[in-house]
């Protein structure tokens, strides 16, 4: 692990409580739009506790996820076998999981604002090698008003989002959705209360 982001123990913290605290219920975004997901391998990346895999699974998608939390990683094997679907989870940084290249019909990213701007970038790469021709790129993530609410997501105004950052980002791709928005979230304690969010789909080309 380089850089700022949340350590381990403090996520493991978090999330050791019986409670989900972003909830059982998958993203809001990502169940909008479930028409463009497609079908096939998916990877649900920094996946908590399991609610978005497992989601994704019980749509029919083979899924792997992976997240640094233990903890988060526990709850999600619980989530995943109460649902009785079956999800492929790793517990890894980002940095350490095993990307494979031109390999995931879909890629699901909700909420992983912890990468600095120089991480993001190597990231964000990871994300294009690692998506398939025709594959489907999907992100849920704060945008910049979000600082305003405080109802969830980073304090650091760099590690938010607009669409000017997700389209050059993703320049290659056939950009599907790239929408800023506000609305009430209520995904589990940590993601509760009037929100600025950014919704982006894209096709790897
Ligand atoms: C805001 S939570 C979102 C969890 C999940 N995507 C959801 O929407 O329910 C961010 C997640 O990123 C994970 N995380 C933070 N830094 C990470 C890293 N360097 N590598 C992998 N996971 C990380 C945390 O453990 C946490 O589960």
């Amino acid at each position: 692990m380089t850089g700022f982001s949340y350590p381990q123990d403090m996520w493991n913290k978090r999330f050791s409580t019986p409670d989900y605290v972003f909830g059982e219920q998958p993203n809001a975004f990502l169940v909008s739009q479930s028409a463009r997901l497609g079908h096939g391998h998916a990877l649900a990346l920094a996946d908590g506790e399991g609610r978005n895999s497992v989601w994704l699974a019980q749509q029919g998608f083979t899924v792997d996820a992976f997240d640094f939390s233990a903890v988060a990683i526990e709850k999600a094997k619980n989530l995943a076998e109460k649902q009785k679907v079956n999800v492929n989870f790793n517990c890894n940084a980002w940095q350490d999981f095993d990307w494979k290249t031109s390999h995931y019909d879909l890629i699901a990213g909700i909420f992983f604002q912890f990468a600095t701007p120089d991480e993001r970038a190597e990231l964000f790469e990871k994300i294009k090698k690692s998506l398939r021709s025709g594959g489907v790129l999907l992100i849920q993530g704060y945008g910049k008003n979000q600082l305003m609410f405080k109802t969830g997501g980073p304090d650091r105004p760099e590690h938010l989002y607009d669409e000017e950052l997700l389209r050059q980002a993703f320049s290659d791709f056939d950009v599907l959705v790239c929408e800023t928005y506000e609305t009430t979230l209520q995904e589990g304690v940590c993601h509760s209360g009037m929100s600025a969010l950014i919704g982006f789909v894209a096709r790897k080309p």
